[in-house]
C-alpha cells in the first residue's frame, strides 16, 4: 500500500536552542530562506506525499500558519505588484495538505507519534523527526519509502556514529541482507557504548505499519521516563509479523536541532544555492584570511 501520510512531531520544547527558541518554535528557524519545517514538507511533496500530520503543543501555532493562507499579506504583495512573491507564498499554501494534532503531554516521541493515530488511520505512514535535514538528489523520505516497498517491509534511516555517540540515537542491531540494508532483530534506545549491540544509529526518519500504533498505546515508559518509539519497534520486529530494514541513506545528513548544527546546515544549503554560493564563499574566504592573521 502507498505511503501517502507523514507524521511530524514537533511538540518538544526545543531546549537545546534556549533562549531563541522560548517564543518561536526551532522548526521554525530559518535555513537560508524557509523555516527548517518547510524544508520537511517540500521533501514530503517532491515524492508524492499527499498529507502532513504535525504533531504539536501549545505554543507551536506559528507551524501551522506558515502553511496555511495569510489572505492580507496576499492583498498586500498583489496591491504592490510583487508577483514573484505573490506567486511563491501561493505555492507555500498549496502545498500539500497540512493537518496538526496535539499532543497534550510531553511523554516522548513514541506517545507523540501515537497521538497521531487518528489521523493516520490504517495505513503504512512515515515519520520525520524535525531535527535532521538531508542534502541529496533524492528527497531521503522518498529514498525510504522506495526501500521499504521494495523490500516488503517498515524501514528506518540509520547511520553509522562513532562508538562513544551511541548513548544519544537508538542504535539497530541486525542481519546485512544489502550494501547498507540490515534486517533488524533488535533495536535499543541510546544505549550506553558498552551495551551497543552496533554503531548504526537512527536519524530521524521511518516507514512504519499502522500496527505499531497498537504497540505504542501499550509501550511503557522507558529510557529518560519516556515512552519511545524505539522500545515499539523493537516489540515489532521481535514479533516476526513483517520484516524490518535499516537502511542508510544517500546524501549529507545535517543536525539543524542545536545552534551549532543550524549554522553548519544553512551553510550546506546555501552553498547549494546558486543565489547565495559565491557571497558565502567569499565571506569564508575573508574569515579564514582575517583567522590565519590574527
Ligand atoms: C530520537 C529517537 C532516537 C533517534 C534520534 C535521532 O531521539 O528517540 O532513537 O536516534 O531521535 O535524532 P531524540 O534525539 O529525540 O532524543
Amino acid at each position: 500500500m502507498k505511503v501517502r501520510k507523514v507524521v511530524l512531531p514537533v511538540a518538544g520544547l526545543g531546549t537545546r536552542f534556549l533562549p531563541a527558541s522560548k517564543c518561536v518554535p526551532k522548526e521554525m528557524f530559518p535555513i537560508v530562506d524557509k523555516p527548517v519545517a518547510q524544508w520537511l514538507v517540500e521533501e514530503c511533496c517532491a515524492c508524492g506525499i499527499e498529507e502532513v500530520i504535525f504533531v504539536t503543543a501549545q505554543g507551536k501555532n506559528a507551524l501551522e500558519d506558515h502553511f496555511d493562507s495569510a489572505s492580507e499579506l496576499m492583498h498586500l504583495l498583489d496591491s504592490k505588484g510583487k508577483t514573484d512573491l505573490f506567486e511563491q507564498m501561493r505555492s507555500l499554501e498549496n502545498l500539500v495538505r497540512v493537518t496538526a494534532v496535539r499532543q497534550k503531554h510531553p511523554l516522548g516521541l513514541g506517545h507523540a507519534v501515537w497521538c497521531a493515530k487518528d489521523a493516520v488511520g490504517n495505513e503504512p505512514f512515515a515519520v520525520i523527526l524535525g531535527d535532521e535535514l538531508v542534502l541529496s538528489e533524492k528527497p531521503a523520505i522518498g529514498q525510504l519509502i522506495s526501500a521499504a516497498e521494495r523490500l516488503g517491509g517498515s524501514a528506518i534511516a540509520v547511520d553509522e556514529v562513532p562508538a562513544d555517540k551511541t548513548n544519544r540515537y537508538g542504535i539497530v542491531d541486525g542481519e546485512p541482507v544489502e550494501p547498507g540494508i540490515l534486517q533488524l532483530r533488535r533495536l535499543v534506545e541510546k544505549p550506553r557504548p558498552v551495551d551497543a549491540p552496533s554503531r548504526m544509529a537512527i536519524t530521524g526518519r521511518y516507514v512504519l505499519p499502522p500496527e505499531v500504533f497498537d504497540i505504542l498505546e501499550k509501550t511503557k515508559a522507558g529510557q529518560g521516563g519516556e515512552i519511545q518509539l524505539t522500545d515499539a519497534l523493537n516489540e515489532l520486529a521481535s514479533r516476526h509479523e513483517s520484516p524490518m530494514f535499516s537502511v542508510v541513506l544517500e546524501g549529507r545528513r545535517l543536525d539543524a536541532g542545536a545552534p551549532l548544527g543550524l549554522l553548519k546546515t544553512a551553510l550546506h544549503y546555501a552553498l547549494a544555492d546558486a543565489r547565495y554560493r559565491e557571497d558565502v564563499l567569499e565571506t569564508m574566504k575573508e574569515l579564514l584570511e582575517r583567522e590565519n592573521k590574527a
